[in-house]
């Protein structure tokens, strides 16, 4: 388990950059925790680090953003309004996972992934993995981030 405490918006953003020079296709990062923990930070960082210029939202209405002008594609998915696993597979979105077309991030991630599910979880697909990551809140400012990979 690896662990961090960011102390701005700025500094979790960060995070996300440096992840950007080991991503690779066939990863997909659930990101696990409440509304303003920093997940959409995080991906902006993420974006930025792969070379993607345009704006980063989370794609609450649209479901997924698909960012193909960067070094490796990215789709940014958001799982906030979907409650169940029959209705992420009915909008098509569990495609986006392990794909080898580009790196999947998925805001509210444990709308597919529960604790079980994860714990019992091992990535198929070549060059598939998952990064688990759990975002808390220390403070007004402060954010614990964590995460474990699984997978090749
Ligand atoms: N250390 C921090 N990391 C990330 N966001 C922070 C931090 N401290 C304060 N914030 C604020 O928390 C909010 C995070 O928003 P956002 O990234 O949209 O969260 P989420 O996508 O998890 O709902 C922003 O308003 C940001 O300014
Ligand atoms: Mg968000």
């Amino acid at each position: 388990m690896n662990s961090s405490i960011t102390n701005s918006p700025e500094e979790t953003a960060a995070l996300g950059e440096a992840w950007a020079e080991e991503v690779a296709p066939g990863w997909t990062i659930a990101l696990c925790g409440d509304l303003g923990m920093g997940k959409t930070q995080l991906v902006k960082g993420l974006a930025r680090g792969l070379g993607i210029t345009a704006r980063i939202a989370s794609p609450t209405f649209a479901l997924v953003n698909e960012h193909t002008a960067g070094r490796v594609s990215l789709f940014h998915l958001d799982l906030y309004r979907l409650d169940t696993r029959a209705q992420i597979a009915g909008a098509g979105l569990d495609e986006y996972f392990f794909t080898p077309r580009g790196v999947t991030v998925v805001e509210w991630a444990e709308r597919w992934w529960d604790e079980v599910q994860r714990s019992r979880f091992s990535v198929q697909s070549p060059g598939g993995r998952l990064r688990w990551v759990k975002f808390t809140s220390e403070g007004e400012t402060q954010r614990r981030i964590e995460y474990e990979d699984f997978g090749s």
